[in-house]
Parts: C-alpha cells; sequence; structure tokens
C-alpha cells in the first residue's frame, strides 16, 4: 500500500502572504508533484490547519484546487480550522458525530483519522465520546492492523514550545491504544519539523508543512517560525513494514 501524506497547508485568503510565503501557491506545488510522482497512490491524506484562520475564501479555494485533483484524498482538520466553515465549503463531507473523522479499511489494515481539534485551543484534545469512538474504531479491526493519523501529536519531540501543544489526553488516548495493541504507526502533522520515533513502542513520524516551518529550538523554551524548504510524506505499508519517505517539492 502507498500513502501520501500532506499537512498543514495554512491557506490563506487567496493573494495574501504568510510569513512572506504564498500558502496557495505551495500546495499547488505539493499536488502538482504528487499528481506528477504518484499517480499509483492509494489515498492523499491532508492532516490538518488547512487554513491559517479559518476563512470561508480560503476553504472555498481549496474545494476549487481539490476539484481538479485526480487522487483519491481525505481532508482533517488542525487547530487553526474551523469546523463550521469547513462543513461549509465541503457540504458532501458528513461530519461523523459532529466530528470530521473516520477510516479506511485496506489491505494492510484500518486507517483511523482521528480529529482532534478543540475550537479555542491551539493544544489537541480528544473529548471522551472521541476517545469511545477510537476505542470502538479499535475493536472494529478485529484484531487487524491500524494506523493512525491525526493532527496533534500524542507524543513529545523534544522541541519544548511544540510540546506544549500537542495533545493534552495524550495518557487517556495511549490507554485505549493499550487496550487493542494493533496500531502499528501514528502519523501527525501540528508540529511543521520532521520527526520520527517510537512512542510505547508504537512508530511514528511528523512532517514538514507546504509553507511555514517551525525552527528546531530544543533547548530554548520559545517558538520561531523557521523557511526551511516544504516536504511531504510517502509511506509504503506491508505485513512487515511502514517507511516514510520525506519528499521535497520545491525548485
Ligand atoms: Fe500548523
Amino acid at each position: 500500500m502507498k500513502l501520501i501524506q500532506i499537512t498543514d497547508p495554512h491557506l490563506t485568503l487567496p493573494g495574501e502572504t504568510l510569513f512572506g510565503l504564498d500558502p496557495h501557491a505551495r500546495l499547488d506545488a505539493c499536488l502538482d508533484h504528487v499528481a506528477k510522482h504518484h499517480g499509483d497512490v492509494d489515498l492523499v491524506i491532508v492532516t490538518g490547519d488547512l487554513t491559517h484562520d479559518g476563512e470561508p475564501a480560503a476553504y472555498a479555494a481549496l474545494a476549487e484546487r481539490l476539484g481538479g485533483f485526480a487522487l483519491p484524498f481525505r481532508l482533517m482538520l488542525g487547530n487553526h480550522d474551523d469546523r463550521g466553515r469547513f462543513a461549509a465549503a465541503f457540504p458532501a463531507l458528513a461530519p461523523d458525530g459532529g466530528f470530521f473523522q473516520g477510516f479506511v479499511d485496506t489491505a494492510e489494515g484500518r486507517l483511523i483519522l482521528l480529529d482532534t481539534l478543540e475550537a479555542g485551543r491551539v493544544e489537541g484534545h480528544l473529548s471522551p465520546e472521541r476517545l469511545h469512538w477510537l476505542d470502538r474504531t479499535l475493536a472494529g479491526t478485529g484484531g487487524r492492523p491500524a494506523f493512525v493519523f491525526m493532527h496533534h501529536p500524542p507524543f513529545p519531540i523534544h522541541v519544548p514550545a511544540l510540546d506544549a501543544v500537542r495533545l493534552a489526553d495524550a495518557e487517556r488516548f495511549a490507554a485505549v491504544l493499550a487496550r487493542h495493541e494493533n496500531v502499528r504507526h501514528i502519523f501527525a502533522g501540528h508540529v511543521h519539523r520532521p520527526s520520527a520515533g517510537t512512542w510505547n513502542g508504537i512508530g511514528f513520524t511528523t512532517l514538514f508543512g507546504t509553507c511555514q516551518q517551525s525552527a528546531a529550538l530544543f533547548s530554548e523554551n520559545r517558538f520561531e517560525t523557521s523557511l526551511e524548504p516544504p516536504s511531504y510524506g510517502v509511506v509504503f505499508i506491508d505485513a512487515a513494514t511502514v517507511t516514510v519517505h520525506f519528499v521535497s517539492f520545491m525548485a
């Protein structure tokens, strides 16, 4: 199975720049690169912060751009997004219990797309109903492997300013995963930095966003935007292996 993960496009009002960059041009370049090189992909997943400020015009621009994107894709929300405005721009997508989450069953197992957005909060949250949904969705695999996509990482990456705004309910989330012992990998967004490792024995990766990045400040508790070049993730999964490549798409 081959997947693409794209994260944190942070679309602005069309024509407005962000840190001197054009998020729309960046996402365009990313989608063009994916379409040109990965026509065989099973699914493209965009792991949240679709927009920077949640404006209707930003979602409308995304809907128009994706209307011309030929590959199968799923959209997730991040802390910069607005559920109501997203829903208005994508009326064909029905929320599940009020949340934009769901799962896709594949030959290699179940891909679970978990909604960690809590309106008005920078860090991620999983309300009791979302944890219950996750528990049922993992139980529904019948013991087959599962792979979790979520905007907010539950694990620290040792960048203090980013770790402070990761998933706030990480222990309760970990307890649900521990009941099932079948999650093989967590694919997160939010941090705008590539990192890889394991958390409670589960593999994880994070990625650069398609626009601005977060500086790698490991020993200072402050946030700084960086303009390191963007990339997206190319993921190969089989019974034995999860492989993630970080692919640059800017010249
Ligand atoms: Fe972001």
